[in-house]
């Protein structure tokens, strides 16, 4: 990667089984990973703005990446420029939207600039699954890509009715639409969050028989008729926000700590713990759904970790690769290597590659 982040020029090749990158804090390690997930998903997971990924004071960033599945090479290219705009590539090919790239090479990353997926609003849970759900079912994005282009559009002519520019009839033209997108999307949702779940109380159970995390979700309207009265209900506080106020963009997935709301009543541990075992949910139900093994990136995981825990959680990523028959492919960032001893991970003697970041050469 070229101008990305603190990088001036970064370039690294992992193996195929667990891989280390150290360095002290602001060496850029999460700059490193955020590299790989915008080439799985088109952005990063630290941050929506994509200006703030260039390096201060260029013109440009570049991310390469050389991905190996099943024997088979594919090269993904992002190009960024000052502006923001960007252009992805896939074996030199231009990409026409972000659809394409999901499930081209497939990451799940763990890292503490997530934990707004159980401390924060709903939007962050929302984004959580239909990640996930995006990446195992065409089905799925396409629905939620037109599902959101029919919102925008309704919102578009609320916004006209607010300002007097159009009839309250011009927005009646949108129920039948978006009413038959919501209901396709809720229950597309609905039956992926229940195979998620079943993941979910496997994983749980595993790591132990008193933490328990359960995700709790339910779809507020289950027909047409339903999803008209509620349009109808809701029409004059849309014109009046300008925005609608009723579907699957509003649902809150909550996640229970023990049967109790984490977001509510959460303690610091219990939400790293609870986003530890959502994300090993994901890892292996992705694992499941695709027949293959994404690539885990932990990003400080064991920082704030009791020892015994992050124990556990290797021990648990074990036992997978163990039942999968091979490695998972992992990139474990530190700060330091006596943490990833004390954790269980051993790295002396062993032929795992190592990567160290210095502060000083990456400014
Ligand atoms: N656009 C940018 N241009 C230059 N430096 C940046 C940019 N964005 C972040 N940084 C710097 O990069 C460093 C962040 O690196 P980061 O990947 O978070 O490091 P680590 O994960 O090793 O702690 C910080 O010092 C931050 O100030
Ligand atoms: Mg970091």
């Amino acid at each position: 990667m070229v101008s990305f982040r603190n990088h001036s020029r970064t370039h690294i090749e992992f193996g195929k089984g667990l891989n280390v990158i150290w360095g002290e804090n602001g060496s850029g390690k999460t700059g490193v990973l955020e590299a790989i997930h915008s080439l799985s998903f088109g952005k990063s997971f630290r941050t929506n703005r994509h200006k703030e990924l260039l390096k201060a004071e260029k013109d440009f960033l570049k991310i390469r990446g050389l991905f190996v599945k099943n024997g088979d090479k594919d090269v993904i290219t992002l190009h960024q420029n000052k502006k923001g705009e960007r252009r992805f590539h896939i074996n030199k090919s231009p990409i026409t939207g972000l659809k394409e790239l999901m499930g081209e090479n497939l990451v799940v990353v763990l890292s503490p600039e997530e934990q707004g997926v159980t401390k924060g609003p709903p939007a962050n849970r929302r984004q959580f699954f239909d990640k996930i759900f995006s990446v195992i079912s065409k089905e799925y994005i396409e629905t939620l890509v037109q599902y959101h282009r029919i919102l925008k559009q309704r919102n578009a002519a609320l916004i006209k009715a607010r300002d007097n520019k159009a009839s309250a009839e011009e927005i009646d033209i949108w129920d039948e639409p978006i009413g038959r997108e919501a209901l396709s999307l809720w229950r597309k949702r609905d039956a992926l969050l229940a195979e998620y779940t079943k993941e979910l109380t496997s994983v749980t159970k595993n790591f132990s028989t008193e933490e328990t995390v359960r995700i709790e979700y339910s779809t507020p309207a289950l027909n047409n008729e339903n999803m008209k009265e509620h349009l109808r209900k809701n029409k004059k506080r849309d014109i009046v926000t300008g925005v609608t106020n009723f579907g699957p963009h509003r649902d809150d997935i909550k996640v229970l700590w023990k049967e109790k709301d984490v977001k509510k009543y959460g303690s610091q541990g219990e939400h790293k713990l609870s986003l530890v075992l959502m994300k090993l949910a994901e890892l292996f139900y992705i694992s499941k759904r695709t027949q293959q093994t994404p690539t885990l990136l932990l990003d400080d995981l064991f920082a704030k970790l009791d020892s015994g825990r992050s124990r556990k959680i290797v021990s648990l990523i074990k036992s997978f690769e163990k039942k999968a028959g091979h490695e998972i492919q992992t990139i474990i960032t530190t700060t330091d290597l006596i943490n990833l001893e004390k954790s269980g991970i051993k790295i002396e003697n062993t032929e795992t590659p190592t990567f160290h970041l210095k502060r000083i050469c990456n400014a």
